[in-house]
């Protein structure tokens, strides 16, 4: 078998005296898309915190693309190509669609005394483009984000994912209060992703949405991992059974 694209082993993680992650191993094969549930409080969050560099272990090893890794700093977790999406944090809102894109990569041109300044016209062109390439038609891309909608904002976030390759693109609820609409559009960008070859891990606590988009299921309770399932051989029904 190929090596996983991410591995996880013996990983804890405390916050003071909660031990909100209990000694989790977990491999991860290139292009699956993983659905991880679990009831409140259970840890997926913090699992995926630590993947993208907001949180550390205490305890245990990741190995990325075959290599062991630490994961500090959410600039940690870019360079790797993991793009961590959440509803809302993801986004600067006051800023425009462009500038949010380029977060973290912005383009530059530079003046007579070599000092750079933002590149704002190349990077509305290119926004445009790589939102184009995942079926969004957006008529501008200088608009401040916080008038997009709550499904249109998810496809920038994963069109920025696209757009700069990212490797691992992690979702954390990304349906909450979307429209019936919107979230059909964001579970066929998830589809989408895993079909390209790019690893998703998919979080939601609509099991519906999870069995529909997901390769295989894991469910955490109270910071364990309780089970692991191929999509195939579980449904809705089992998968309320494993978390409660
Ligand atoms: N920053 C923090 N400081 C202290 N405790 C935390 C922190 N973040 C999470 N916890 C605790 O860790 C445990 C796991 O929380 P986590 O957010 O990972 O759960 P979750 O599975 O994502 O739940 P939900 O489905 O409600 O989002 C909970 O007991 C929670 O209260
Ligand atoms: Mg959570």
């Amino acid at each position: 078998m190929s090596e996983p694209h991410l591995s996880v082993r013996g990983l804890h993680k405390w916050y003071g005296a909660v031990h909100a992650l209990r000694d989790l191993d977990l491999d991860i094969p290139k292009g699956q898309v993983l659905g991880l549930i679990g009831d409140n409080g259970a840890g997926k969050s913090t699992f995926i915190k630590i993947l993208s560099g907001v949180h550390q272990q205490t305890e245990g090893q990741i190995h990325f693309e075959g290599k062991p890794t630490r994961i500090v700093t959410p600039r940690d977790a870019m360079n790797l190509g993991i793009e961590t999406i959440y509803q809302y944090t993801a986004m600067v809102p006051e800023m425009s669609i462009a500038r949010n894109l380029f977060i973290g990569r912005e383009k530059r041109k530079w003046g007579v005394r070599g000092f750079g300044f933002l590149d704002q016209r190349a990077m509305a062109k290119e926004a445009l483009e790589a939102i184009a390439d995942v079926g969004l038609h957006l008529r501008s891309a200088e608009a401040p984000v916080k008038d997009l909608s709550g499904g249109q904002l998810q496809g920038v976030a994963i069109a920025r994912a696209m757009h700069f390759r990212s490797r691992m693109l992690i979702l954390d609820e990304p349906t909450n209060h979307l429209s019936v609409k919107e979230t059909n559009k964001v579970l066929d960008y998830v589809r989408q992703l895993g079909a390209q070859g790019i690893t998703v891990i998919f979080i939601s606590h609509n099991l519906h949405h999870v069995h529909e988009v997901s390769d295989r299921i894991v469910a955490f309770a109270q910071g364990s991992k309780v089970a692991d399932l191929e999509t195939a051989d579980t449904d809705v029904p089992t998968m309320i059974d494993l978390i409660t």
